[in-house]
């Protein structure tokens, strides 16, 4: 088995990269508009309602038709589900990551066209399109190889006369609920970790991307996933979402979205339901307010650099996206200009070319929030780039710089998911410190610094999941940076990181006397 090592980015400065990407997004433009039936035990079921999937920089055009899952055929795939992991959790492991092989495969062979739909579907950027495909590359790769060596369990002492092991079982059926913003990556991770443990999942994508989703789908059919294992039921949060989350046959939720319905699901999934007999697990990763902070004695350049990109880098739609900076006083004002500088010399359109570094926003109800918290950031601080819309076209909203906010106002406390950042200044290091952490989150942070001392202080204190130190705050490679937060950003399941799958088991200890 070649060791893992993490899918390389594409680099569209050479010119048959370019023409390669080109080509994705001609095949792409050839199957625009499609329907997409459900997903179940391997049979299409098409709905007269559909879920419509627009491109969000270009709101006319229709990216796919998708059929929608109600109760009932929620219920269906429940039921189906249910009794294909009675097959599939004894399939050998070892089966079981070689369709995660070769799924990689597939995909890597199709990168540019999944990574092309992400431009269309999502609104992404060609480089951060590129970083989405790969990742769910990665995600392939690394799980398949953690099942591999979690296959035999993990050792534990025996006695003279006893064989004692320690084995890890899957659990049963999974309802996985991904997000847009990593309308791949996330989707694919989160599906493939319960299915490589011997889970069974019924997937239900975010609704803004769901094409995405049925192309993956097909790929694990393709892969060689029995039918039954993977189930596609997109449709509504309240309706379908609830009712699975609710069901007596669940036995894990795998969420990533937002705090409010990552909360919701928590509570929900708490309440033991008539015939059920176990505890829920559920693995939710949420939010962030993440913050990236700046020490007097510091690459002043690479600060102003890496806040632009973790503030800006697909409008700010990342769950790790810097949206606060602390900068310590002596030092504010420059890191500010040059902040406002770069991020005027940013480009905003629709991602046609890999050039444009700024694509729309995901939909109307996200240009509205976002805009309308530019609105309060005029009252609450001094705008020094950006705070116009245009949503005629697609959900355009230019990067925003908000400066001199109080730590305590509502845009420095909470989660906006778009492309604005505030700015608030503190005394000394240990009080920008102090002043990061007080947020309800905890997801990611990055220090910029030359003071070993004040790293060292920082790598304690600085209470979130990801710490980075002279770089960003975005952008964790899986199998390098396990990624997940502390606090109110979700139960820190650490994706694509070592103790990820074992989420997805249970442990069983078996003692036999020789
Ligand atoms: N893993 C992504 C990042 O680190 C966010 O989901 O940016």
């Amino acid at each position: 088995m070649i060791p893992y090592k993490h899918e390389p980015f594409t680099d569209f400065s050479v010119k048959e990269n370019k023409k390669a990407f080109e080509e994705g997004l001609q095949t792409v433009e050839s199957y625009l508009g499609q329907d997409y039936p459900l997903i179940i035990g391997g049979e299409r079921v098409i709905t007269e309602e559909k879920i419509v999937s627009y491109n969000p920089g270009k709101k006319n055009e229709v990216v796919g038709r998708v059929s929608k899952a109600n109760q009932d055929i929620a219920e269906k795939a429940m039921q189906v589900a249910d009794e294909a992991f009675k097959t599939w959790r004894k399939v050998k492991p070892e089966i079981r990551a070689d369709i995660l092989f070769r799924a990689a495969a597939i995909v890597r062979r199709r990168k540019h066209e999944f990574s092309a739909l992400l431009v269309k579907e999502a609104g992404k950027p060609w480089n951060e399109a590129d970083a989405d495909t790969a990742e769910a590359i990665d995600f392939l790769e690394y799980y398949g190889r953690e099942m591999l060596a979690l296959k035999d369990g993990k050792k534990v002492e025996s006695r003279p006369g006893e064989y004692n092991r320690y084995d890890y079982i899957p659990l049963g059926v999974g309802v996985v609920i991904s997000p847009w913003n990593f309308a791949f990556a996330i989707m694919a991770g989160t599906a493939v970790a319960a299915l490589v443990a011997g889970n069974t999942v019924l997937l239900k994508p975010a609704s803004t991307t769901p094409v995405v989703a049925a192309k993956f789908v097909e790929v694990m059919e393709e892969a060689g996933l029995p039918k039954g294992v993977l189930n596609y039921i997109p449709g509504s949060g309240k309706e379908v979402g609830d009712y699975l989350v609710d069901h007596q046959r669940t036995r894990f939720i795998s969420f990533t979205g937002s705090r409010d319905v990552g909360t919701r699901i928590y509570e929900r999934a708490a309440k033991v339901q008539p015939g059920q007999v176990w505890l829920k697990r559920v693995i939710a990763e949420m939010g962030g307010k993440d913050t990236m902070v700046v020490d007097q004695d510091a690459d002043l350049e690479l600060a102003a650099q890496s806040i632009v990109k973790s503030a800006f880098g697909f409008s700010g739609q990342k769950c790790s996206a810097c949206s606060r900076a602390v900068v310590v006083e002596n030092v504010y004002d420059q890191v500010l200009d040059r902040v406002v500088e770069l991020t005027k010399e940013l480009s905003l359109g629709e991602t046609t070319t890999p050039e444009t570094f700024m694509g729309p926003v995901i939909d109307q109800a996200a240009f509205d929030k976002i805009t309308s918290y530019i609105e309060i950031g005029k009252e609450e601080g001094r705008l020094v780039a950006g705070g116009e819309g245009d949503s005629s076209k697609g959900y355009f909203i230019k990067p925003t710089v908000f400066a001199d906010l109080h730590p305590n106002s509502r845009l420095m406390q909470e989660e906006i998911f778009g492309p604005v950042v505030g700015f608030t200044k503190a005394k000394d290091f240990d009080h920008a410190i102090e002043v990061a952490n007080d947020t309800d989150y905890g997801l990611t942070g990055a220090v910029i610094t030359n003071n070993r001392m004040n790293q060292e202080k920082a790598r304690e204190d600085f209470h979130v999941g990801n710490l980075y130190f002279n770089r960003g705050c975005t952008g964790a490679i899986v199998g390098y940076q396990p990624f997940g937060g502390f606090d109110m950003s979700g139960t820190d399941s650490k994706a694509g990181g070592p103790d990820y799958l074992t989420l997805h088991m249970q442990a069983k200890t078996t003692s036999e006397m020789l």
